[in-house]
């Protein structure tokens, strides 16, 4: 017998992180641990199997179909948007061609199992793309289906994965006698900037926030890449990861779409720094915009609609602007570098 398994890529992430640790300790599944980066060795008990591998090696999914039943996928592996932008061709190998192998080892999972494979996709306020600042500043809370015309090879990746999730969810083989058979339940969620206080994102472009956050911690000085006045809808990692588990928990026929927003609060890089000086009097946070990654924050919304997500799977963020920095990110992230500094 194959064991039943939680298929995580991108495992050793930010999101992958929280996940596996709420995961591990919750203890109803065993879970697999995916990513080209080995798995740092604190997550490694939460897991039945680490593996150092990539999601383009079409043979090592292969192996894992052969010895898993992979009963939902948590594809979180992805080249965020700064990064992609120095290589875009990689970029769209990882984040499309990598997302496209999952999808088809949900599809040949859900063949063996004669069910459904739950397919859970984190995707972003990347997939949006406004055309200049007077119409971001007018656009209000976004919804789904408007502004799609993203700007960055991550944003055009992710918004092409929503599409793919959705295509073999429903249309899959269209064409064939045994169309419908199974299939793969798709659900994607677009992620605002998420913020932690135990990991630091790797090249992305909200990353500001975090990294204005981490450096005042450690009282190292920052350069903070955007305006002051530069506004992102903003989430704490606990909240994403909550999100992540509703939506994999809700009824099938409680959603009305594949695709859905998610936010908490919404704040400028200049109230952002006012709230770390105020934690961390000595920090040294200068201005210093990039013009062009200033301009991919500036086509993305200053806030989204939600309420899909409210309605069909009762979303609702547990920190607001105040309890998320009074409550998790201030208290922890100073926790976190008083160890660190003890440990030294
Ligand atoms: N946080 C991501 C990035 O900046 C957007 O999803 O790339």
């Amino acid at each position: 017998m194959r064991k039943e398994v939680v298929l995580i890529t991108g495992a050793n992430g930010e999101m992958g992180h929280g996940l596996i640790q709420h995961l591990g300790q919750q203890g109803t599944f065993d879970i697999i641990a995916l990513d080209v980066q080995p798995l740092d060795d604190h997550l490694k008990p939460y897991c039945l199997r680490a593996i150092q591998g990539d999601i383009l090696d079409t043979m090592l999914l292969g192996r894992l179909v052969a010895e898993f039943e992979i009963r939902t996928i948590y594809h979180l592996a992805s080249i965020l948007s700064t990064k992609a932008e120095y290589n875009p061709e990689a970029a769209h190998r990882v984040n499309v061609e990598g997302t496209l192998n999952l999808l088809r080892l949900a599809v040949e999972q859900s063949q063996w199992q004669g069910k459904p494979v739950k397919f859970l996709y984190p995707s972003s306020i990347a997939v949006y793309g406004l055309p200049d600042l007077e119409t971001k500043r007018c656009a209000g809370k976004v919804k789904e289906y408007n502004w799609l015309e993203p700007t960055t090879m991550y944003g055009c990746n992710k918004l092409y994965c929503e599409h793919l999730g959705r295509y073999y969810a429903r249309y899959y083989r269209q064409l064939a006698a045994d169309y419908g058979q199974s299939s793969v339940d798709f659900r994607s969620i677009r992620f605002p900037g998420l913020i932690s206080a135990v990991t630091l994102p790797t090249g992305g472009t909200s990353d500001y926030g975090p990294e204005m956050l981490h450096h005042a911690a450690q009282g190292l000085p920052y350069k903070c890449f955007v305006r002051p006045d530069t506004r992102l809808p903003f989430m704490a990692m606990p909240d994403a990861i909550k999100a992540l588990l509703q939506l994999e928990a809700a009824p099938r026929s409680a959603l009305s779409q594949y695709v859905y927003n998610v936010t908490s609060f919404s704040i400028s890089a200049e109230e952002f720094y006012q709230i770390v000086k105020k934690a961390f009097p000595e920090a040294e946070i200068t201005f210093d915009p990039h013009p062009n990654r200033q301009k991919i924050v500036d086509s993305w919304p200053e806030d989204v609609d939600d309420s899909a997500a409210r309605q069909d799977w009762g979303w609702q963020p547990d920190y607001d602007l105040e309890r998320a920095f009074s409550e998790y990110l201030i208290p922890a992230v100073r926790q976190r570098y008083e160890v660190a500094r003890q440990v030294r």
